[in-house]
């Protein structure tokens, strides 16, 4: 039997970099990794093997197959909201097509070595959209099937790919002649806005939040492209990689459901800024709305509910917002700017 071995794709971007550090300090298994992007060179040293390539090509899935036997899957790999409307085909073809591409690959690999293969996914609170601010206000924390009519391609994009995975896990080829012995094992969380502080994201419309923190640190003044009293759940990506793992470490039968809201803490873009503030006192911080961002992150939830993640597989994060700025953000992004 060969090595049962874990891929991320998408490796190179946020949650992947926190996700390889954690994973390869565990050690339980060796680390493959797909991305169009070379990981960086630290990252690099604590793979495997990296593949330099896209999801979309299926050479470089076919070849992992023939070589590898997979047991656990992160498909990180996305293009985000707001770069999604600006090329909402492609959008597509990366969050659905790709998705579609990895959870084939996934039950080629339980075929292949026999042995269950669990599917992390990380959805996105852009699955939701709310009519308006006044239902908004009146919504408080959403639960997982509420209000789920996104308007952005990625939110679109987002809730389709759970219902793929919904398929592929439970009604995969239902009406073949052949029985299909076994499943994928597709287990997904809904990430709200998320906030790294050794990384920056990109094309995301959550952005505006570690925008205004890494920019601030490095003594740039900052236009907020949202109002003072947008409000969103966050959450520290140390607790982010942390509920990944946690997901993927449950018991089957714990499991109530398949996609989870998980949230921590829900700030207005207003109460960033004087956190911000008060840790870099004479910062810069302005906020000049752009209308049409402002709309995306005007659907998406004030808060949600993550009591089915707190009940079934024990989800708590670490870091409320104080701990979070405190004990994580503002420290080691001083230290990583100060270098
Ligand atoms: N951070 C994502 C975005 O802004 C939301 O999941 O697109």
């Amino acid at each position: 039997m060969r090595k049962p071995v874990v891929l991320i794709t998408g490796a190179s971007g946020e949650i992947g970099h926190g996700l390889i550090t954690r994973l390869a300090a565990d050690g339980s298994r060796p680390i493959l990794t797909v991305d169009l992007k070379p990981l960086d060179a630290e990252q690099g040293r604590l793979v495997a093997r990296e593949f330099i390539g896209s999801i979309l090509d299926r050479t470089v899935l076919e070849r992992i197959l023939s070589e590898f036997e997979i047991d656990l899957i992160f498909h990180l790999a996305a293009l985000l909201s707001t770069r999604g409307e600006f090329t909402p085909v492609t959008a597509h073809q990366v969050n659905v097509a790709g998705t579609l591409h990895l959870l084939e690959f996934a039950q080629n690999e339980r075929q292949s070595h026999g042995r269950p293969v669990t599917f992390l996914y990380p959805s996105s609170i852009a699955a939701y959209g709310l009519p308006d601010l006044a239902t908004k206000s009146r919504a408080g924390k959403v639960k997982e099937d509420d209000f789920n009519l996104p308007t952005t391609m990625y939110g679109c994009n987002k809730l389709y790919a759970e219902h793929l995975g919904r398929y592929y896990s439970r009604h995969y080829k239902q009406l073949s002649s052949e029985t299909v012995s076994a499943r994928v094992d597709f287990r997904c969380v809904r990430f709200p806005g998320l906030i790294s502080a050794v990384t920056m994201p990109s094309g995301g419309t959550s952005d505006y939040a570690p925008e205004m923190i890494h920019e601030v640190a490095q003594g740039h003044p900052y236009a907020c492209f949202v109002r003072e009293d947008t409000r969103i759940p966050f959450m520290a990506m140390p607790d982010a990689v942390e509920a990944l793992l946690r997901l993927a470490a449950a018991p089957a039968g714990a499991l109530t459901r398949q996609v989870y809201n998980v949230g921590a803490f829900n700030p207005s873009a207003g109460e960033i800024r004087d956190l911000v503030l008060e840790a870099f006192p004479g910062a810069r911080v302005t906020f000049e709305p752009d209308l049409k961002r402002q709309g995306i992150v005007d659907t998406w939830p004030a808060d949600v509910d993550d009591s089915a993640a707190a009940r079934d597989w024990g989800y708590s994060p670490r870091f409320d917002l104080e701990r979070a700025f405190a004990d994580y953000l503002i420290p080691t992004i001083r230290k990583q700017y100060q270098r």
